[in-house]
């Protein structure tokens, strides 16, 4: 049986069938494996690593410990009591199709802009802030008109490019989450240019580390954490940067429980956009397909973010991101009562079990179909959301629907 248990629990003779910390998506230790000796436990302590799920077949049992279907049970529930409550009305001016050109321009556009300062940082130059500044306000501009055209596009992405897609995609979360929560155009652009220059410091970690398919060594995963320092360094000396954005860069990895780094710093250190970057960082991060592991899917990684709100994540925000995203965020496929299953394309803040769908498979006889949107909220519709599916699992390529 698979339990979770604390990391005081764990003892050696232990099975760990899963660490539990997908945050950090390039760990310096294995995730699963038999526990011998006292200093593993210390190993994965200091990895931040609170609770652990440990397989009882494999290995020595733990009374306490919380069977995983009870764990599952709780997480759905708290999943449903958000899906109950609706966020705050997303300012749609412009339908996604319409937004959908200019959206694909200013994506290409901030790649663009981002592949080259992180190229120019590597000869040594400067980074252009007010470049940064005016794609960001444009980017704000395409999320005020709607936001899930550029949400859509962040899930078209590539393997080897997740450096400069990443990036992108935090400042693209930062953005809708920031406007969630009401925030104005000077600090929502604040906020979108931090999440663009979070991770700049990692141009300067060796390709080799950067890269590398299998586990790093313990110096290659203290040289990995430096990319906060040296972004730091970076952005110190960039006149015109806010300290708002400067900020994003220093705390995305820092954690409520004092377990992050740079500075291990404590909750009442990391501000609320430090809070906010640490979840936009960890939900892009986890539901991206890399090198060496799959992505989750959005509304499971949105459940992970509850699980680790435990300890590391601040639980409010992450309920407030959860219902900014609405719980079947753009890029979620779902099966549908009629029989069929489609992307979502447009999450619906209000009513989050209303999505806009972009129906092209038919789950009765598993092949695709002429795809077409359905909007769920029409009250025409009376079709309804009865699954969530895995595409990874089921083999479906979902990029070229979105
Ligand atoms: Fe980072």
């Amino acid at each position: 049986m698979i339990k979770k248990i604390t990391i005081d629990q764990l003892k050696p003779g232990m099975y760990v069938a899963d660490l539990n910390n997908q945050w950090v998506p390039k760990s310096n230790a294995s995730r699963s494996g038999l526990i011998k000796y006292q200093s593993t436990i210390d190993k994965v302590r200091a990895l931040g690593v609170q609770e652990i799920y440990i397989d009882t077949d494999k290995g020595v049992d733990c009374p306490d410990g919380i069977p995983v279907d009870a764990v599952k049970q709780l997480q759905a529930e708290q999943f449903r009591s958000i899906s109950v409550q609706s966020g705050t009305r997303a300012s749609v001016r412009t339908s996604v199709e319409a937004e959908r050109e200019r959206a694909h321009k200013l994506y290409g556009q901030t790649k663009n802009l981002i592949g080259g300062i992180l190229e120019d940082i590597k000869q040594g130059k400067s980074v252009d802030a007010e470049a940064v500044d005016n794609s960001a306000a444009d980017l704000v501009s395409s999320l005020d008109a709607n936001e899930n055209a550029l949400a859509c596009l962040s899930y078209i992405r590539s393997k080897d490019e997740y450096l400069l897609e990443h990036s992108i995609n935090v400042g693209l979360l930062m953005g809708i989450f920031a406007r969630s929560k009401r925030m104005d155009n000077d600090l929502t652009r604040q906020l979108v240019a931090g999440g663009l220059l979070h991770d700049i410091g990692k141009i300067l970690v060796p390709d080799e580390i950067l890269n590398k398919p299998g586990k790093l060594t313990p110096e290659e995963w203290e040289e990995m954490k430096r990319h906060v320092s040296y972004g730091e360094q970076i952005l110190d000396v960039t006149p015109g940067l806010s300290d708002v954005t400067r900020s994003i860069c220093a705390l995305h990895h820092e954690r409520l429980d004092g377990s992050g780094y740079p500075r291990n710093l404590p909750k009442d250190q990391i501000t609320q956009v430090g809070r906010m970057s640490a979840i936009c960082d960890v939900y892009d991060a986890v539901t991206a397909d890399r090198v060496y592991h799959v992505g989750m899917a959005p509304n499971e990684a949105l459940k992970k973010l509850i699980e680790w709100s435990i300890f590391h994540l601040d639980k409010d925000l992450v309920y407030d991101f959860i219902r900014c995203l609405s719980v079947y965020p753009v890029g979620t496929l779902v099966e549908l009562s009629n029989g069929r299953a489609g992307v979502i394309v447009e999450a619906n803040r209000r009513q989050p079990k209303l999505p806009l769908v972009r129906v092209f498979f038919n789950t009765r006889h598993q092949h695709q179909v002429e795809t077409h949107l359905l909007n769920l909220a029409d009250a025409k519709v009376e079709v309804e959301i009865i699954n969530t599916l895995d595409a990874r699992a089921l083999g479906i390529d979902i990029r070229p629907f979105m």
